[in-house]
């Protein structure tokens, strides 16, 4: 059973909401994707976690060390149910998704790539998906090969499996690209690389909030996604990775938290996940994305997207009926994404003009410059949606950009 949310009583569990904009008009934001705000329960977790269970993971034998521990891995666990793993050692806390697919690019693929082989990525990586594979690439001498889009920024799969060889060593590409919004057949590109046996890595910075996200219905070898993104705290994020895959990854940091033994001529290192945590852990971070996951989960993904879609209708409508806005990204399949350009007016003056009037966007290239050469612009403005934004917020957005049209003409 599914039920619209209504935004206005959502905004209410986030106290951000409760102050003015500087400009005394309400505060519109539409900025979720670059990260989304947080309710009072993801607060009061990390509040309450500092206040009577701090002590540090799996060394304390006395009470606190213990809740401690139980917080840590109990978010373990909540990670596990919310993507579906098989197991609780699948699941690597990390800062973000951008160290999660560092850590894949020099702990797996690294030991795996050599001379004359291939990564594959898509034409709409954010860079953090992008650079570490690059890089990568450049150490070993390999190549990178990029699936294509078209103009609508949908990826053009039909080339995708000619792309792929013996050489081709690793996949990684993004679920929902963040400047375009698009929905990648992720579970049609898995079966590709499947296929020609080809291990691959999801990026679901975009999707973890609002979708549902099955690894092991999905098949994929690694998938990765970042805390702030789902409504829980800065500073955390998940690598989650096939257990057979993450035994053979070598750790990339070395330290307290991830031995087995350790001498002056030698050191063993544990299993997975401890061997890829070295150092104290983001335990308040923890504290936090357990209850950003209660949250989504009081929700209902199902509803979640019911309330994105209808708002995204709106939105493209609305912004559509603008004369001079261009819309980038209009795949069939699409989140609540809308990256767009005013023939007069440069994005950065967009978003400043339209930040006095209290409307939060986003200007610049997203982390993608190759989507935007692809275009051939230097930058959109980027409104993205979540679910304590309403019909208002949208409507705020066009009463501002109004003005925009009228100082630039
Ligand atoms: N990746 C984030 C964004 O798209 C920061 O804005």
């Amino acid at each position: 059973m599914s039920n619209m949310l209504d935004p206005y009583q959502i905004k209410k569990d986030f106290p951000i909401f409760s102050q003015a904009h500087p400009s005394g008009k309400p505060l519109t934001y539409l900025d979720s994707a670059a990260t989304t705000q947080k309710p009072q329960i993801v607060i009061n977790a990390m509040h309450g976690y500092y206040e009577k269970s701090n002590a540090n993971v799996h060394r304390g034998i006395h009470h606190l060390g213990n809740r401690a521990t139980l917080t840590y891995e109990g978010t373990r666990a909540k990670v596990q149910n919310f993507i579906h793993a098989r197991s609780r050692k699948e699941i690597v806390f990390t800062k973000g998704t951008t160290e999660s697919v560092n850590l894949v690019a020099y702990g797996f693929a690294e030991q795996r790539l050599n001379e004359g082989d291939e990564i594959v990525i898509s034409a709409m990586e954010h860079h953090s998906n992008l650079i570490p594979w690059q890089m990568l690439c450049r150490r070993k001498k390999a190549k990178l090969r990029i699936i294509p889009m078209d103009e609508s920024g949908t990826l053009q799969l039909d080339q995708l499996d000619e792309m792929l060889s013996e050489r081709t060593k690793m996949i990684a590409v993004v679920h929902i690209s963040n400047s375009l919004g698009t929905i990648n057949p992720i579970e049609d590109i898995i079966k590709l690389a499947h296929a020609k046996d080809i291990p691959i890595l999801i990026d679901a910075a975009q999707s973890a909030a609002y979708y549902d996200i099955d690894v092991q219905a999905w098949d994929c070898d690694f998938l990765v996604f970042s805390g702030h993104k789902v409504f829980g705290p800065t500073g955390i994020g998940v690598l989650y990775g096939k257990e057979k895959w993450l035994e053979e990854m070598v750790p990339w940091q070395f330290g307290g938290e991830m031995i087995r033994s350790v001498s002056f001529e030698e050191s063993t290192f544990a299993e997975s996940p401890q061997k890829f945590e070295a150092g104290t852990p983001n335990i308040a971070g923890a504290a936090g994305l357990a209850a950003a996951i209660q949250y989504i989960e009081t929700l209902g993904k199902e509803n979640i997207r019911q309330h994105l879609k209808a708002l995204l209708g709106y939105a493209t409508a609305q912004l559509g009926a603008i004369e001079g806005l261009r819309i980038y990204g209009n795949a069939d399949k699409k989140s609540a994404i809308i990256s767009f350009m005013l023939e007069s007016a440069h994005a950065h003056d967009i978003a400043t003009i339209i930040d006095n009037h209290g409307v939060a966007v986003r200007a610049g290239h997203h982390c993608t410059q190759p989507v935007m050469a692809f275009y051939g612009i230097p930058a959109t403005a980027r409104v993205s949606l979540s679910i304590y934004n309403s019909r208002e917020d949208i409507d705020r957005l066009v009463e501002a950009l109004e003005s925009v049209r009228l100082i630039f003409g």
